[in-house]
């Protein structure tokens, strides 16, 4: 039998990052004393943020929002930019409203600022932590310097079903790399402590969708959520937390409803579990018009009780909606909403602007000599392209097809994608611009001066900026371009085949249905497969999601996932192209091999009947083979990898104890590379289900050919808890297996016992 141990964990009642260095009497209080000053109105406008609105020329505000400005009726604007705007309005704010408080500007700068880096989901395939935390703070350094002090990133939402098109902005599908990536993001965005918030060249981050906004059934958007409790605490909560831990100032609260009590009005999620549990100590703010929709979802007949339901639940400032200032007033008054949880919400977001440094000096985000110096430098573009070329993901390369030479005859580049810029950029871009960026077409002639390079779009490219008319060309089934594109793939010597999404088909509200190529592109890569004969041929997916894409996995000789790069997509594909870098990028979710396998993840619960039991009553498609297409953590190289001496510390450890995990990993080809070492674990047997496997640990790590190295992990007992049958965190003496390897499907094992 075994003997249940609960573990409690400290609450830091500071955030972690706390300095010495940071005064946190006087920040209370100036906060008390400004608070004691506030009428109702000033002090639900310091909870109203108002939206910007958007003139061919950029963001602007209109002379009646100014107004509210002077009524101190505004605490926060949203998507308004540019150091010159966002002063004047500023300006307004400090000097002609009655007390003065500066705006905090918020915005979503989510994958860089004007130097825009890869897709999140992208960056989340290099497991390269110190790149990621690169890129945020890039991101806060060129968005600082335009105004903004906030920014509603990282998306920390784990997303487990491809159709959800949001998955592009996240870290994908493991609740590990997805903590980990979350911290960094963090670190990246805010710095490491309080004192250093105040600076002009961080911005306060928001963890978000606050919670489980990437479990929305069927991967349909804005669709409801239905989790067990423990699901959310084991697989959804974590990255929360350890943004939370890293010092987030602010969380966003999710659209989606959560098992019969959306996350906007969630007490148990925003105030339960938050704040008394993680001791969060930042402000809340709801989504755009989240508070309105609890009308849609049913849970408030009327503005008034959205507006109620959603403060007295946690979250304390309304984004755009404006119900905070129109409908609480009378709240307010009849005592239906307490003027303690609404000093309080005032409290957490003036402490946020006090953090930000804006009593002290509200117009150090504003200066538009530094916004130019500090945009889009070319140390910000070569940190984009090392990211970049980081974030690609070999599937395939039969043959070594790839690299391609140099001298490599006519070069074929087939596909519209290769030629579009936009979706070079991915989904999200504020101020990035499509002349900053690099398309695949443009990096490779770039990186073949003088070489024959003919490009045919093969399939419609999209025309026209709108959402409809990009959906629209991707999914034309026009084939008329085909025969153009094979002509060129027949009289040259090396094709390039670029398929995948347009930008418009990742992201927000993009949902699919079916996510296998979209349009007629598969008809066009088999006409392309089958008339390139044997020369070489590399297709490169440009996407912002897994693709189901059985038909290339069998017949192209060379994959590589490009995702949606950023402004320096162009020159990372060459790099990878020819050979300049070695692909490292490993995937941070699963491809299906096809639409109906979704959700699909590695870290699912084993069934009674697994898929591999040899009767007919197992639990498998009779369609379509239960595996993955490729799996989690998978990726390629130009060079081998050889594991092996899996050692343990010891056979068995005590609850106090922890077990260093070890292994060697060769590189066994003949050229340097880098590889993402993997350390996962299955509880063999506890009271509750627990994972096939579940990752606990990487290291990206670089070697020469021949080198060898000794990765060494450490494993404690927490690492291996998980909510319990008393709701509560648990960890449970027992056998657990260790793997070591290159993927969640390979690896060395081992075994060890915990014990108490
Ligand atoms: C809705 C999105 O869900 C959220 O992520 C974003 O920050 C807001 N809109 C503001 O644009």
């Amino acid at each position: 039998m075994k003997r249940w141990i609960v573990l409690a964990f400290a609450i830091a009642a500071v955030p972690a990052a706390a300095q010495p260095a940071y005064d946190m009497q006087a920040e209370r209080a100036f906060v008390e004393q400004l608070l004691a000053r506030m009428t109702v109105e000033e002090k639900l406008g310091q909870l109203t943020q108002y939206p910007g609105e958007w003139t061919s020329t950029g963001p602007w505000v209109s002379p009646t929002n100014e107004g509210e400005i002077r009524a101190g009726r505004v605490g926060s604007f949203f998507n308004i930019f540019g150091a010159e705007t966002t002063k004047r309005l500023q300006r307004i704010a400090v000097e002609e409203s009655r007390l003065g408080i500066p705006i905090l500007f918020g915005a979503d700068v989510i994958h860089g600022h004007r130097t825009v880096f890869p897709v999140p989901l992208g960056e989340a395939a290099s497991w390269n932590l110190e790149a990621i935390e690169r890129g945020a703070r890039i991101a806060a350094v060129e968005a600082s310097a335009a105004g903004i002090q906030w920014t509603f990133a990282p998306m920390v939402d784990i997303a487990r079903d491809a159709r959800w098109g949001r998955i592009a902005e996240g870290a994908g599908e493991d609740t590990y790399l997805g903590s980990r990536i979350a911290e960094a993001r963090v670190r990246g965005f805010q710095g490491t402590t309080l004192a250093g918030l105040s600076a002009d060249s961080t911005v306060l981050a928001t963890a978000k969708h606050f919670a489980a906004y990437g479990a929305a059934e069927a991967g349909r958007e804005y669709n409801a959520t239905d989790i067990s409790e423990r699901t959310l605490r084991d697989v959804y909560l974590p990255p929360f937390q350890a943004a939370v831990d890293a010092s987030v100032q602010s969380l966003m609260s999710g659209f989606n409803d959560l098992g019969g009590v959306p996350a906007t009005a969630n007490h148990h999620l925003l105030t339960e579990i938050l704040r008394k549990e993680w001791g969060f100590g930042g402000f809340v703010v709801s989504d755009y018009t989240s508070i309105f929709e609890l009308m849609n979802h049913g849970i408030a007949a009327d503005s008034a009780e959205a507006g109620r339901r959603a403060m007295m639940a946690g979250v304390d400032m309304s984004m755009v909606d404006g119900i905070y200032m129109r409908n609480l007033p009378p709240l307010v008054a009849s005592g239906a909403l307490p003027m303690p949880v609404l000093d309080e919400a005032v409290r957490r977001v003036l402490r946020a602007k006090y953090r930000a440094g804006l009593f002290a000096d509200p117009y150090r985000y504003n200066d538009p000599v530094r916004e130019v110096e500090r945009t889009l430098t070319p140390a910000h573009r070569r940190a984009a392209r090392a990211i970049a070329t980081q974030s690609i993901v070999m599937l395939k390369n039969d043959g070594d097809v790839l690299p391609l030479s140099r001298t490599p005859g006519r070069v074929a580049v087939i596909g519209a994608l290769a030629s579009d810029s936009l979706s070079a950029l991915g989904s999200w871009v504020l101020s990035g611009r499509k002349e900053d960026a690099i398309p695949i077409l443009a990096g490779i002639r770039e990186a073949l001066p003088g070489a024959d390079v003919r490009f045919e779009p093969g399939y419609p490219p999209v025309v026209g900026g709108s959402f409809e008319q990009a959906v629209a060309a991707m999914l034309d089934t026009d084939t008329s371009g085909h025969d153009a594109a094979v002509a060129l793939a027949r009289s040259s010597d090396v094709i390039v085949l670029v398929l995948g999404e347009h930008r418009e088909l990742a992201g927000e509200a993009t949902s699919r249905a079916d996510i296998g190529l979209p349009g007629a592109q598969e008809t066009l890569a088999r006409r392309v497969i089958e008339a390139a004969g044997g020369k070489p041929l590399v297709v490169l997916l440009t996407n912002g999601r897994p693709l189901a894409i059985p038909y290339l996995a069998d017949a192209a000789p060379a994959i590589l996932v490009t995702w949606q790069l950023g402004v320096e997509m162009g020159h990372a594909v060459a790099d990878i192209l020819f050979g300049d870098a070695n692909p490292s990028g490993k995937l941070p979710v699963t491809f299906p091999r096809a639409t109906g396998q979704e959700p699909l993840y590695y870290n699912l619960k084993p069934t009674g009947r697994p898929p591999t039991t040899a009767h007919k009553y197992n639990s498998k498609y009779v369609d379509v083979d239960w595996t993955p297409l490729y799996p989690f953590g998978f990726g390629l190289s130009y060079t081998t990898f050889a594991y092996d001496r899996l050692a343990l510390s010891a056979p068995r450890i005590g609850l106090r104890d922890a077990l260093t995990v070890s292994v060697e990993v060769t590189n066994t080809g003949t050229r340097a590379g880098a590889e993402v070492v993997q350390l996962y674990v299955r509880d063999e047997a506890a009271s509750v289900t627990r994972p096939v496997r579940e990752l606990k640990g990487f290291q990206r790590i670089e070697l020469a050919p021949g080198e060898r190295r000794t990765v060494t992990f450490v494993l404690r007992p927490e690492d291996l808890r998980f909510w319990g049958l008393d709701d509560a965190w648990t960890v449970e003496p027992g056998w657990f297996t260790v793997y070591a390897g290159p993927s969640s499907v390979q690896g060395l094992e081992a075994r060890f016992e915990l014990t108490h």
